[in-house]
């Protein structure tokens, strides 16, 4: 393998799920759209095929990290580069931080192994490394991160085994959400394990909810589609509630959910893994003034716009 002769630079986006989050585990689709910021990998020539781990990763992460890159780094023939990794993304905060990840290494890895890094293979590869950080993840988080567009994803049976379809789903109007973190996170792994084993007790219950938020899910895309936000808010409430009968919510993440609406969200959820804790995203028409009242009141929060179109030259 030639070594890479170039500075090379990635980028990974964040995620949020709008709808449709653990049923998409089933086979349910959900709607994700990618965050402004993410994870940027930097690549410079080096002598073998190495990574640099973030300082502000903990130990775990870090172990992680590595074995999902030397995975990655194994498929594309180990070219010669050393990464290093900028995340501007909370890890672990339910915000698809490892997804990030893994498509921003997966793009430096492929453009220093001389390969274009469609979204395609992007997703490919980010999706090896995604099963060393989350064991059996459904494929949203990357596919999103990898595509960054709003897309509409489902896990289907093909012919070679389980494969994730995705398309994208347009705005005609802004599309933006605040979101909040609240309470201690749990882990993606806890929150998936729990809700399959209460699944695989109660089967029918559980399916007759999983199907009800893939309706949803279809509605809310429509409602996009047709620039209804109200119609796409009301559909992200109706989601917090049976994600709250799959027993996923907590005070902490309810408190935050009630706290958007009171501030006038069209519609509020936790989005990602639920648990005691993590973060709640809010739609709202006009999300600065909302993230500055949160933000004098110390909580963590931020605005991203998902789809739509931009005022002239934003990227926020
Ligand atoms: C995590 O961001 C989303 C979950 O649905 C898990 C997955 O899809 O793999 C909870």
């Amino acid at each position: 393998m030639t070594p890479a002769t170039n500075p090379l630079v990635a980028f990974g986006a964040g995620k949020v799920i709008l709808l449709g989050e653990h049923s998409v585990v089933y086979g349910y689709p959900a709607l994700a759209g990618p965050l402004s910021f993410g994870v940027t990998a930097r690549g410079v020539p080096a002598r073998s095929c190495q990574l640099d781990v973030p300082a502000t990763a903990d130990a775990a992460q870090k172990r992680l990290m590595r074995k999902a890159f030397s995975r990655a780094a194994r498929l594309v023939g180990e070219p010669k580069v050393k990464v290093t990794l900028e995340p501007q993304l909370p890890l672990s905060a339910g915000l698809g931080s490892s997804a990030a990840l893994a498509v921003a290494l997966s793009r430096v890895l492929l453009q220093a192994a001389g390969r274009a890094p469609s979204p395609k293979e992007t997703a490919r590869l980010a999706w090896e490394m995604e099963q060393e950080f989350h064991g059996t993840p459904s494929g949203v988080d990357h596919t999103t991160s990898a595509e960054e567009k709003l897309i509409l994803y489902r896990r289907v049976q093909g012919p070679a085994g389980v494969v994730g379809r995705a398309r994208e789903v347009k705005s005609p109007r802004a599309l933006s959400v605040v979101v909040a973190l609240a309470g201690a996170r749990s882990p993606t792994k806890v929150t998936v394990g729990a809700l399959r084993e209460r699944q695989a007790r109660w089967p029918e219950r559980y399916r007759r909810l999983f199907a009800q938020v893939g309706r949803l899910v279809t509605e809310a895309s429509k409602a996009v589609e047709a620039g209804d936000l109200e119609g796409l808010g009301d559909a992200m409430n109706v989601n917090q509630g049976l994600l709250g009968a799959l027993g996923l919510s907590s005070p902490a993440l309810e408190d935050m959910v009630y706290r958007l609406r009171g501030m006038g969200a069209l519609g509020a959820k936790f989005t990602g893994a639920g648990g005691d804790g993590g973060a709640v995203i809010g739609l709202f028409l006009e999300p600065g003034p909302v993230v500055a009242k949160l933000t004098r009141d110390g909580v963590r929060c931020f605005a991203s716009q998902l789809a739509g179109p931009r005022p002239h030259g934003d990227r926020s």
